[in-house]
């Protein structure tokens, strides 16, 4: 398939694809809301404005920060080449291997459609037995209980983990580990009525999100699920031990815990991550939804309403309407349970009986997922985004080492590595005259957007729950708890919804997708800045960091500004945007074993079906934009994952659309003729073994 002629892209709406009902089941609507974040935190730039560079360079430990920034943009041939003017004199370089595939073209078609000469096939699909006896998916006869044996609805998140040949008996088998974000009863349940949803359709929901284990085997078409000893599914009432700083405090206390330890399940688990010690991260991100209140609901003592709004939390109906049939989703009946939400759970999926853990000293907010860079002396960092508009970028370095190894004592050490360390927040600075940010996001004189950053410490975490605050006038306990108001109190950086992070394997470089964010520059609401440029962000950007892992420096550019290469507000790394796929709302990130960037879109903002892209990072190529395949309509490309020899994504609500249900479908993917829509994991490989070479 040819490059996409940008002709193609004239008739974009300018706005993002995603539905309304997405908006509603995926993230209470937060959309239509009011902004969360309504701190009055100044970005860097808007201070020193009026302020000379060489005063800058002079103002203590920015000095070396912006001095930083310079090289390291020289190193990384960002470049002075605007972005409209293409690279024309300078013959083609090659695309660097992994990329060596022909680009799919933007597409409406109901099927995933992948590069030239590559095959597909699905892997699983929600429903389909996970765990023995188990029925086959049937959508006229769900049950909670059949579906607690079944792959759950809404895949996000992937992993696969090799099992080692001594313990399967067999080579080539792995562990994909997946998370289920959330459920949207009217594409799940026949002639559905959202004013009275039943007891079973309420039980069907409950084990329906959650998390996943299933072993696969890989064979020469693709991925096959297998009956394995380690397959789990993990529900929303799955009992998890909560530890650091926020556990056994009052905040998170309930009549069925008076511990404040072992809490109910996970739920709204959206990306995460895979530990180099073989357990997954899933990040708790848009939870407030699952919590509600009769209309007129008196305002429970002793919750504090702020630090509710603060996370969306509000006393009314929710659309699921949970509430009404257990009294732990009730706000007005147990007013803490929110607060049991919004965290990093760890999940060893060794060991199916092993109760999953969330680690609160990596702070309560709507985690996008939680990625690890471990340093030469065995530190580990956690990244993780706060996915909403004008939200942050937060980081843990841990206090103790990582034990190498997979045996289980290295494991069961290395699984108290997330409960000790300090969290950060960034902030981010650059130099560019703040007259050159005017929203457009047209590129300042430099050649790009980019600047300096330093990590805020907010909390440190000790061993047994020990813990000392970071941030005055705030205690240890609600930083854990109430972590975006201590964010807001340090001073961090608003930025355009924070989602997955991924460190470069080859460079150590991190990226930052920053999906899009409609109110940035709308009255009374943040300005633009240099990282986030763009006033109305429908499409997005990536940010590159080079950060000093262990410690509280960074220095920071713009990877991506996305949307219509044809457009003067886009910059795709420098790279002639003649030659480029269009790419719109990056989401979840992952990497290739040769460098190269891979990025799955969410509500792509170009008139076209979400789509996998690989973006080359280095060299003459930077900013070379290929998109590998697309999902089919309605839906979100989720949770990529590229081997050498096989690319696999989670394809998310297939068919979602304001006017459409299951019984008036859109998508009849992956079935097709009279199928029901199912969203599944999908593998993708090619005849010689080999992606993109
Ligand atoms: Fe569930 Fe941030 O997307
Ligand atoms: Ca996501
Ligand atoms: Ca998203």
């Amino acid at each position: 398939m040819a490059l996409v002629p940008l002709n193609l892209l004239v008739t974009h709406n300018g706005k993002s694809t995603r539905q309304h009902i997405t908006c509603v089941y995926k993230c209470g609507d937060a959309c239509s809301k009011p902004v969360r974040n309504t701190s009055d935190n100044e970005y860097f730039g808007d201070v020193v404005k009026a302020v000379s560079r060489r005063s800058m360079l002079q103002a203590g430990g920015v000095a070396v920060l912006a001095v930083g920034a310079g090289s390291v943009l020289a190193a990384c041939g960002t470049g002075e080449q605007p972005a409209a003017s293409p690279s024309s004199s300078a013959p083609p370089a090659q695309t660097p291997p992994g990329m060596r595939f022909s680009s799919v073209a933007p597409n409406s078609e109901d099927v995933v459609v992948v590069a030239d000469g590559y095959e597909q096939g699905v892997v699983i699909s929600w429903g389909d037995p996970v765990l023995p006896n188990a029925p086959k998916f049937d959508v006229n006869a769900q049950t909670g209980a059949a579906q607690r044996g079944q792959f759950g609805f809404n895949n996000d998140f992937a992993g696969l983990l090799p099992i080692p040949s001594d313990l399967a008996g067999q080579q080539n088998h792995f562990l994909l580990v997946t998370n289920f974000e959330y459920v949207t009863p009217q594409f799940m349940f026949p002639g559905f009525n959202a004013d009275a949803p039943t007891r079973e359709q309420f039980d069907v929901e409950i084990a329906a999100i959650g998390m996943g284990v299933v072993e696969v085997e890989r064979t020469p078409a693709g991925l096959k699920p297998v009956m394995g000893r380690y397959n789990r599914r993990v529900t929303a009432d799955t009992p998890m031990t909560l530890t650091g700083p926020a556990a056994g405090t009052d905040f998170v206390k309930t009549a069925a815990d008076p511990t404040g330890r072992t809490v109910a399940g996970t739920f709204a688990n959206c990306s995460g991550g895979v530990t180099p010690w073989g357990t997954m991260l899933s990040g708790e991100e848009n939870f407030h939804e699952y919590f509600g209140a009769a209309e007129g609901s008196p305002p429970p003592a002793p919750v504090d309403a702020d630090r509710q709004d603060r996370y969306g939390i509000a006393l009314e109906p929710s659309s699921l309407l949970w509430e009404t049939f257990d009294p732990r989703f009730d706000l007005a009946k147990s007013p803490n349970e929110p607060n049991r939400f919004g965290y990093v759970v760890e999940l060893n999926p060794w060991d199916p009986n092993s109760m999953p853990i969330k680690h609160s000293a990596l702070g309560r907010l709507k985690h996008e997922g939680a990625n690890i860079y471990v340093t030469d002396d065995g530190t580990v960092v956690v990244y993780t985004g706060d996915d909403e508009r004008f939200d942050y970028m937060y980081k843990f370095i841990s206090s103790k080492k990582m034990q190498p190894g997979d045996d289980a004592a290295a494991r069961a050490h290395n699984m108290t590595l997330l409960d000790e360390g300090t969290l950060y927040v960034a902030k981010l600075s650059s130099d560019i005259p703040a007259d050159q940010i005017d929203g457009s996001g047209k590129l300042p004189s430099k050649g790009s957007f980019a600047g300096t950053g330093t990590w805020l410490p907010l909390l440190k975490s000790g061993a047994g729950g020990q813990a000392e605050s970071l941030v005055d006038g705030v205690t240890a306990q609600e930083a854990a708890v109430f972590t975006r108001l201590a964010a807001d109190k340090a001073g961090a950086t608003k930025m355009d919804r924070p989602e997955d992070f991924e460190a470069n394997p080859k460079t150590g470089k991190i990226y930052v997708a920053l999906t899009n964010n409609n109110e940035r520059g709308a009255p009374g609401e943040a300005a633009p800045d240099a990282p986030n440029p763009r006033n109305d962000n429908k499409s997005g950007q990536i940010l590159e960091i080079t950060d000093n892992h262990a410690g509280t420096d960074f220095t920071w550019d713009l990877l991506l500004v996305c949307g219509d290469p044809a457009a003067a507000d886009t910059y795709y790394g420098g790279f002639d945007k003649t030659k480029v796929s269009p790419i719109s709302c990056p989401d979840n990130l992952a990497f290739d074993s040769h460098g190269n960037l891979w990025i799955s879109t969410d509500g792509n903002a170009l008139d076209s079906n979400d789509g996998l892209f690989a973006v080359a990072l280095e060299g003459p190529n930077r900013g070379e934009t290929k998109q590998f395949l697309t999902v089919p309509l309605g839906a979100e490309t989720c949770g990529p994952i590229v081997t050498d020899d096989l690319v696999t994504v989670c394809v998310q609500h297939p068919g979602e659309n304001d006017d459409n249900s299951i019984d008036n479908p859109l998508s009849r993917w992956p079935e097709g003729g009279n199928g029901t829509a199912r969203p599944s994991v999908v593998a993708v490989w090619r005849g010689d073994g080999n992606i993109g070479t």
